[in-house]
């Protein structure tokens, strides 16, 4: 039996509330995990929380909570976010859980045995934020340490290190050789690059005294394990239960691939004897006014006019709106800039004047003139047959661009074809075709609601990995039974005839006006 095809996002930092950037991540994973399902294949999906470190600690400390505690409360708000936001994960680690801790001590006392790992003094400076040594050469030409530093110390530490400078080569190699381990292209060959200057092995330890907050070294009780080396583990270790590993592909956003994901994870794995996943793929950010969205707020945000964010307007117009914001407007790997005018002006005119206002006229008419029965199409004349070469050439563009991530390319062909059933209903004038007596006309009429509807269920079907709330509904109201995969409900048939229509449905309901 093959392994199901498996997929993880980054698991978030518990040391704040989700904003957009989380919430994207989750929902780009998800589309692609359900277009995988919606091609017949098995799925494992996994999402999860990264608990351990320096920043947790310092945050409960200031609370006076234990750090569990606080991770308990954000694993909650990111877990509600998943549920409002209609992400299929099949699992949510948390590396606080024991079968984790496990799997990480297990990996550390693997690659300590092996000489791997080794001990060692240190003495330098240490970024207090980024919870890691910083080097002379990051410091600033005034000998300031970047502001993203936040404040360094200098300090002289025992601790373990992992071999990553031998590996080196083996991965730049690797890299050259597998064209499709990154996605997109000019990132791997970005990590290519960076693997031209030598690189230092990695400290995986803390000391205890400085950090208590993490998983115990299994050779060593004074020291917990640095918080990369514990997070990125989470992949594998929720992996072995389902039996799924490698992973087929790892989403991730483009801060965290060099050096964590493209660097010291498949060096870990290849060290430890350990199969790579087959793909990372590196998204880009969101961005408000220019500047990266986050949770910490500046005194220049203070000032700007308050926008709604991303996620106030999900709770407002719903999951599937929000899905398609972002699936339509980022291209995977770029960023993209968010704002309230540009989320509303897609919300109204691309899902309540096109496909909005196209279920409410299938919706309608089919109820005005057939008492809502569907009626069969008799007639096949031009505007017939150019709509459904439109929705053949649709078809092979939408499936074609989602298999090579190009959402936001596959959804806008996919309402060109929405648009061009809305075109072809105002060519047709089913209204104008009431007023007539002629059995000719009644035919024009009875063809031109099938055919609306027929490419109506068609764009609801290809829609259901990125709005599946919205797609199920259209395909209830048109008198059916969600689809469950593409393969025959992606062709133009006839099976909607003596189908009964639910009755009118509003499905984007317009903004209150303030
Ligand atoms: N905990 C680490 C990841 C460990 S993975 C083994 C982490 N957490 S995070 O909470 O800071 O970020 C989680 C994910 O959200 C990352 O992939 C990050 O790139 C993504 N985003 C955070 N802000 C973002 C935007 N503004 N835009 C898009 N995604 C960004 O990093």
């Amino acid at each position: 039996m093959s392994k199901p095809f498996y997929l993880t996002t980054a698991i978030d930092y518990a040391n704040g509330a989700p904003h957009l950037g989380h919430a994207y991540e989750k929902v780009l994973a998800d589309t692609i995990v359900r277009f995988h399902r919606m091609n017949g294949e098995d799925v494992h999906f996994l999402t999860g929380l990264d608990e351990h470190g320096q920043k947790v600690q310092q945050t409960a400390q200031k609370r006076g909570v234990p750090p569990q505690q606080c991770c308990d409360e954000v694993a909650a708000l990111f877990q509600a976010l998943c549920v409002e936001l209609n992400i299929s994960n099949d699992d949510y680690i948390r590396t606080t859980q024991p079968r984790h801790i496990k799997v990480v001590q297990e990996l550390l006392q693997k690659l300590y045995d092996a000489g791997e790992i080794y001990k060692a003094d240190y003495k330098g400076f240490y970024s207090i934020r980024q919870e890691q040594f910083v080097l002379e050469k990051d410091r600033l030409e005034n000998g300031k340490w970047p502001e993203l530093f936040g404040e360094v110390i200098e300090i002289t530490e025992s601790n373990y290190f992992f071999r990553l400078a031998k590996y080196q080569d083996w991965l730049r190699k690797y890299l050259e050789e597998n064209p499709d381990f990154i996605f997109p292209d000019f990132r791997r060959k970005n990590v290519v690059e960076f693997l031209k200057e030598p690189i230092s092995d990695l400290c995986i330890s803390r000391p205890k005294e400085r950090l208590s907050w993490g998983i115990e070294l299994p050779f060593d009780k004074d020291f917990v394990t640095y918080v990369w080396f514990d997070a990125l583990t989470n992949y594998y270790s929720a992996s072995l239960e389902k039996g799924c590993w490698p992973a087929d592909i790892h989403v991730i956003g483009k801060d965290i691939l060099v050096p964590p994901h493209a660097v010291y994870w498949p060096i870990m794995l290849h060290a430890a004897g350990i199969e790579l996943p087959k793909k990372i793929v590196a998204h880009g950010w969101w961005l408000s006014a220019g500047r990266k969205v986050s949770k910490t707020k500046t005194d220049a945000d203070a000032d700007a006019p308050k926008e709604k964010t991303a996620l106030e307007l999900a709770k407002e117009f719903g999951p599937d709106a929000f899905r398609y914001f972002v699936m339509r407007e980022m291209a995977v790997g770029q960023d993209s800039e968010y704002s309230e005018a540009l989320y509303m002006s897609r919300y109204k005119s691309d899902l309540g004047n096109d496909l909005g206002n196209l279920v409410n006229r299938v919706l309608n008419m089919t109820g005005n003139y057939c008492g809502s029965v569907s009626p069969a199409a008799t007639v096949d004349e031009a505007p017939e047959q150019e709509l459904r070469e439109l929705w053949e050439k649709t078809e092979r563009q939408y499936h074609g661009l989602a298999a090579q991530l190009d959402y936001r390319n596959a959804l806008d062909a996919l309402w060109a074809f929405i648009r061009g059933i809305n075109r072809y209903a105002d060519a047709r004038a089913p209204w104008k075709l009431a007023k007539s007596d002629d059995p000719a006309d009644r035919a024009k009429l009875e063809t031109a609601l099938a055919v609306m509807s027929e490419g109506l269920r068609l764009a609801a079907v290809a829609l259901t990995p990125v709005m599946p709330g919205i797609s199920s509904k259209i395909q209830e109201l048109l008198g059916g039974v969600p689809a469950t995969q593409f393969a025959g409900n992606q062709t133009w048939g006839n099976s909607l005839v003596g189908k009964t229509f639910g009755a009118k449905a509003i499905l984007f309901p317009r903004p209150e006006k303030k």
